[in-house]
């Protein structure tokens, strides 16, 4: 069953935790966004939207297709002035053409069944001289073994049909490509890094977490029982009983709409 993006109980599921330094280093590697427009596309609670308005963008807007996420993403943005939000479909805004300089897209391409309708709709979207950037996760991201910090291998050491399930609906890194340039992109690059998802002070905490991610996350694949099972497997496996750090490896793909 996929994930209920609409559902009011998944309200939080994109914004309870803290951006990685080393995602903001990343993306500043890539742009800058110093008085940019820029378009955040499957916000979700609006986590990154937040950190681009304060990286110095002169303006956000977060689109997402869950009237949930957006009033998530309002109710946390209150008080930044340069951050707006409004639902919209990914393959479909009905935004104006040419309105941003930096679209960026996280997580978002493994939800949307045709990925070449949300590329176009980002070249659309796009001024000429704009960059895209796709942050998600590909069949190569998902495959490490488990381990202290990669928390993720746990599920599928323990459960491997959900690591089938995760091939099935993750991009491969050379298809996004293909796509990026049949929707009119050039000068595409790819890189990998791990993120911090989040910051666990005790196990007892990475439990609570994994409790919460049920609804959502691809542990929305598994019945009650089985969490449980999971979870004592992790804590099992994992000697530390102090700080866990829980990364996840991502896939980057940037894109420029030349002139
Ligand atoms: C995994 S969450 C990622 C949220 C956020 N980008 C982040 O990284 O924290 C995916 C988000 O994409 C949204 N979404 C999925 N399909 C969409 C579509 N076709 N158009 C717009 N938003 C979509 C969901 O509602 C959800 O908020």
């Amino acid at each position: 069953m996929p994930i209920n993006f609409h559902n009011v109980e998944n309200r939080f599921s994109y914004s309870n935790r803290q951006v990685d330094p080393e995602w903001i280093k990343n993306i500043l590697a890539i742009a800058n966004p110093q008085g940019k427009q820029v378009l955040d596309i499957g916000c979700g609670g609006g986590l990154y939207t937040r950190v681009w308005a304060q990286l110095g963008a002169s303006n956000v807007l977060g689109i997402d297709f869950s009237e949930v996420m957006i009033q998530t993403a309002r109710d946390l943005s209150a008080n930044i002035p340069n951050i707006s939000f409004s639902v919209g479909d990914a393959t479909l805004t009905g935004l104006d053409d040419k309105l941003a300089d930096i679209i960026f897209e996280r997580a978002l391409i493994h939800h949307v069944s045709d990925i070449s309708s949300c590329l176009n709709e980002a070249f659309r979207l796009l001024k000429t001289g704009g960059i895209y950037i796709v942050q998600d996760r590909t069949p190569d991201d998902i495959v490490p073994p488990a381990s202290e910090e990669h928390i993720r291998g746990y599920f599928f050491e323990k459960f491997p049909h959900l690591l089938e399930f995760e091939h099935k609906r993750r991009p491969h890194l050379n298809k996004v490509k293909e796509e990026l340039i049949k929707s009119g992109f050039s000068d595409i690059r790819t890189f990998s890094f791990w993120e911090t998802r989040k910051i666990y002070p005790s196990m007892a905490d990475l439990t609570t977490d994994l409790r919460e991610r049920k609804g959502r996350s691809i542990l929305h694949e598994i019945n009650d029982i089985q969490l449980e099972n999971l979870i004592t497997y992790i804590s099992s496996s994992i000697r530390s009983k102090e700080t866990i750090i829980e990364k996840d490896r991502w896939t980057i793909w940037t894109a420029l709409k030349s002139p």
